[in-house]
């Protein structure tokens, strides 16, 4: 089992009122797994994505991820662990404009310690596997939304991560855009990538091999797909 977490809660408290994102989640993820998590707005998905990516912390319950009990770790540990084993794809894409698309992709290695030559063709086998080989000088402004979120998928592979998250990464995207970034998370997925992804699609989610469905801070409906 690749992800396991048990009884994860959380809870967002201000001086008047206390609302619980999540409710006593338990869920185990296997590795080379391709799960979609749907639900009506404000039932916890992005909440329960941000806890998995370690974005955020429960307030209560264990997250334990391969050999690591991560909410045993620090601030600086948990950073370690992001930029080591996961990779990050949002609805907003999150580009920075002011560097070109291999700028951007190379900045996910730049923390890693690993020589100019070996970044460079990694970044460039990373474009490839999207097919936005040759738009790398190009700044994000100068791209449409499709190829901005194959950039921002680049981004996410380009490390090699244990896990890919991925929140409504086809929600501004039309419908041809959206398909060429699914046929993209199928592959990675069909390579053994293991995906976690937030969606308002149904008929995304059951690209997935697994589909959540929550409700209300809870995991109500959990099946495989036939594909
Ligand atoms: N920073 C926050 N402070 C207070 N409440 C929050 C915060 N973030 C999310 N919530 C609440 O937690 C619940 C789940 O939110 P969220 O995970 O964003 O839902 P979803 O992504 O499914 O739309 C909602 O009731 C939301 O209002
Ligand atoms: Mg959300």
């Amino acid at each position: 089992m690749l992800i396991e977490l048990s009884h994860i809660q959380r809870l967002y408290r201000s001086d008047e009122v206390e609302t619980t994102a999540l409710h006593d989640i338990d869920l185990q993820i296997e590795a080379s797994d391709f799960v979609s998590i749907m639900g009506p707005s404000g039932c916890g998905k992005s909440t329960l994505l941000n806890i998995l990516g370690t974005i955020d912390r429960p307030t209560a319950g264990s997250y334990r991820f391969g050999e690591h009990e991560l909410t045993a770790l620090n601030e600086a540990a948990l950073a370690r662990f992001r930029r080591e084993h996961l990779g990050y794809v949002f609805q907003s894409f999150n580009l920075i404009d002011e560097l070109t698309i291999e700028e951007n992709i190379e900045l996910a290695l730049v923390y890693r310690n690993m020589p100019k030559g070996e970044r460079r063709t990694r970044v460039a086998h990373a474009m490839d596997r999207v097919g936005i080989a040759h738009r790398g000088r190009h700044y994000p402004s100068q791209l449409s939304g499709g190829q901005q979120q194959r950039a921002a998928i680049a981004r996410a592979i380009v490390g090699e991560p244990r896990l890919i998250l991925a929140d409504e990464p086809t929600g501004n995207l039309d419908t041809e855009n959206g398909a060429q970034v699914m046929d993209i998370l199928q592959r990675l997925n069909d390579e053994g990538a293991t995906i976690i992804m937030v969606t308002h699609s149904p008929s995304h989610a059951d690209l997935a091999r697994r589909r959540i469905d929550m409700l209300d801070g809870q995991v109500v409906i959990s099946v495989r797909n036939a594909i």
